[in-house]
């Protein structure tokens, strides 16, 4: 109402609290999270029941942040946006209930955001340079899809994962390592110590299927070497087993995503979700897209795991486009890439 496009976005679909205040689609006036991380870690997981309960209890409290940091009420935005899937259905349900009754009082329009259009659009935020089309890889908790982003809303997707996501390997691997809850940051911190050549893992690849992933051989490779170990009374040496299991996951990652960029032509390469946060990852696909001449694009680590800023970004494109939810708008947790 400035002559800017400004964008309330809220953010709830796992176990991060967020709300954000986007302008034009890249500026970030705010970006809060109340991560729930250390309410989860005695579980070892996520509970999805407490993560409901909790967001419930600080989403008023994020969303009241966001907006005072940003110097707005709810009258000065544009839109307010929300993630509505997919993700945990309790989780959802508590953004999802807040962006109406909030849209409602303010006679505002109401726009649901897809979680993965969210992550893949963190780009925008300090690359607004990168367009589409470009060739994305998306790695998360959840979800492990390589893709070409053919227009703001727009996927071709080439190859997803058969069977656990990158960062549910990360999580499940740290637990049976005994890392502890959240993996990826845990055995990315301790495979700084360690060998990534010490053990040699199979490739996370499918056979017959390029730019596919499986990711639930690999877990069950570092938990036969784990048995053994147990059974022969070896010593684990757990940054060995850390790097160089991040190192097959590493590997099947950017080695995908080079073949594709070169089979489709494509020289501009962008990274999300919170896997991408991890430094192996981030300097391995840096070296590969150098030397395939493309240009990579990487959020900074806070806009790779879960934010309000993204779902803000995606929304601002959503709205462009002229997209408006209406008030029957519900969670759909098993909402996939490009649906609406
Ligand atoms: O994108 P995100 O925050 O939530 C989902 O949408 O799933 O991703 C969370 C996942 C977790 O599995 C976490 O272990 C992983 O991202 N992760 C990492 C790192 N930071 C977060 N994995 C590897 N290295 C990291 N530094
Ligand atoms: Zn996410």
């Amino acid at each position: 109402m400035n002559g800017h496009t400004d964008i309330l976005a809220i953010e709830s679909s796992c176990d991060e609290t967020a709300a954000a205040v986007i302008r034009d689609g890249h500026e970030v006036l705010s970006n809060i999270i109340y991560t729930q991380i250390r309410l989860h870690t005695v579980y070892g997981g996520v509970v999805p029941e407490i993560a409901s309960r909790k967001h419930i209890e600080k989403m008023n409290y994020v969303v009241q942040r966001a907006l005072d940091k940003a110097g707005m009420k709810l009258k000065d935005v544009d839109a307010v946006a929300v993630t509505y899937g997919p993700g945990l259905v309790g989780a959802l349900l508590v953004g999802v209930a807040e962006a109406k009754a909030m849209a409602w009082a303010a006679g505002k329009p109401l726009i649901g955001v897809n979680h993965i259009e969210g992550h893949i659009s963190a780009n925008y935020i300090e690359h607004p340079e990168l367009k589409p089309p470009y060739l994305g890889l998306v790695v998360s908790g959840g979800h492990t899809h390589l893709i070409i982003v053919k227009d703001w809303a727009k996927f071709d997707i080439l190859g997803r994962t058969v069977d656990d996501a990158a960062g549910e390997a990360f999580d499940k691997v740290a637990r049976a390592i005994g890392l502890g809850y959240p993996g990826g940051p845990k055995i990315d911190a301790c495979a700084k110590q360690g060998n990534p050549d010490a053990i040699v893992f199979p490739q996370a690849k499918v056979h017959g299927s390029e730019y596919d992933f499986s990711f639930s051989g690999l877990k069950s490779a570092v938990l036969n070497y784990l048995n053994h170990a147990a059974m022969t009374h070896e010593e684990v040496n757990k940054a060995d087993l850390a790097a160089s299991f991040q190192k097959a996951v590493v590997d099947v990652l950017v080695s995908h995503t080079i073949e594709a960029a070169k089979h489709y032509g494509i020289r501009e390469v962008a990274m999300a979700g919170g896997v991408s946060a991890n430094s192996a990852l981030r300097a391995g696909m840096a070296e590969a897209c150098e030397k395939a001449g493309c240009k990579l694009f990487v959020p900074s680590p806070i806009y790779c795991t879960d934010n309000a800023a993204m779902i803000g970004v995606a929304a601002y494109h959503e709205y462009m486009a002229g997209t408006r939810s209406g008030w029957d708008l519900n969670a759909v947790p098993g909402l996939k890439l490009g649906e609406r």
